[in-house]
């Protein structure tokens, strides 16, 4: 059965995914070095520290302590000047319809999400009310692929892990779940990603019946 659904944020929800990699790319041009689309895939899902460690990791740059609190925290504001005045409209496509044929079916879905800018998201979004429940970086001790951001989502709506389907576009994401004993469906392609149950390329792509069939979950 499927008794609730966890999604992951950016890049599954909404196209943040995006500004992410243009605010880290920008702050590694700053310090001289390009960083190439096809290395940010390993910066999807991990917290904003891991993501400085492994942005300096390529372009082979060492930074003391201080540097990287300044350097993080250069990167959150540029982040968070490209997220000004977000609205539903950008919102990714399907994602409306697909959450509200949930809301139809009484399928509570909560987040999980490992950034600390969740809140300014769904708030901007007008989503929030929505969610039976949210999980953020701002909860979280263990990062993805660590399965607590996804477990702590059951345990909060009171469901069982196995009756959990998770929503991701990242590889830490996608392991998380897996390793928290969730199904999950795959935002993205078998090329990038390995181990969902299945792919979608947006939420347009899935209706709740189409997901149960994938699932080979018996309609009731
Ligand atoms: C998400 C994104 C990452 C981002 C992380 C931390 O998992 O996929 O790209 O670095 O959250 O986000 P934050 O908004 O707290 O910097
Ligand atoms: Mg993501």
């Amino acid at each position: 059965q499927i008794e609730a659904v966890i999604f992951d944020l950016d890049g599954v929800l909404i196209d943040t995914a995006e500004y992410h990699y243009v605010a880290w790319k920008n702050l590694a041009a700053d310090m001289g070095f390009e960083f190439k689309r096809e290395d940010n895939e390993r910066l999807k899902g991990v917290s904003r520290e891991e993501s400085l460690r492994i942005l300096l990791e390529t372009g082979a740059v060492e930074k003391t302590e201080a540097e990287k609190q300044e350097l993080a925290a250069r990167k959150n504001e540029a982040y968070l000047k490209s997220i000004q005045g977000l609205t539903e409209e950008d919102l990714l496509p399907g994602v409306r319809g697909f959450l509200r044929e949930l809301q139809t079916f009484n399928v509570p879905f909560a987040l999980g999400s490992a950034s600390r800018n969740a809140s300014v998201i769904l708030e901007g979004t007008g989503i929030s009310p929505l969610f039976a429940a949210v999980v953020d970086g701002n909860d979280l001790g263990k990062a993805k692929p660590d399965p607590e951001v996804f477990l702590k989502g059951a345990e909060k709506m009171g469901i069982a892990p196995e009756a959990c389907v998770v929503f991701e576009d990242a590889q830490a994401g996608i392991d998380a779940a897996r390793a928290a004993g969730m199904r999950v469906v795959a935002v993205g392609s078998p090329e990038m990603l390995t181990g969902a149950d299945f792919y979608i390329s947006n939420l347009k792509d899935i209706t709740f019946a189409g997901l149960k069939r994938e699932l080979g979950v018996p309609s009731s």
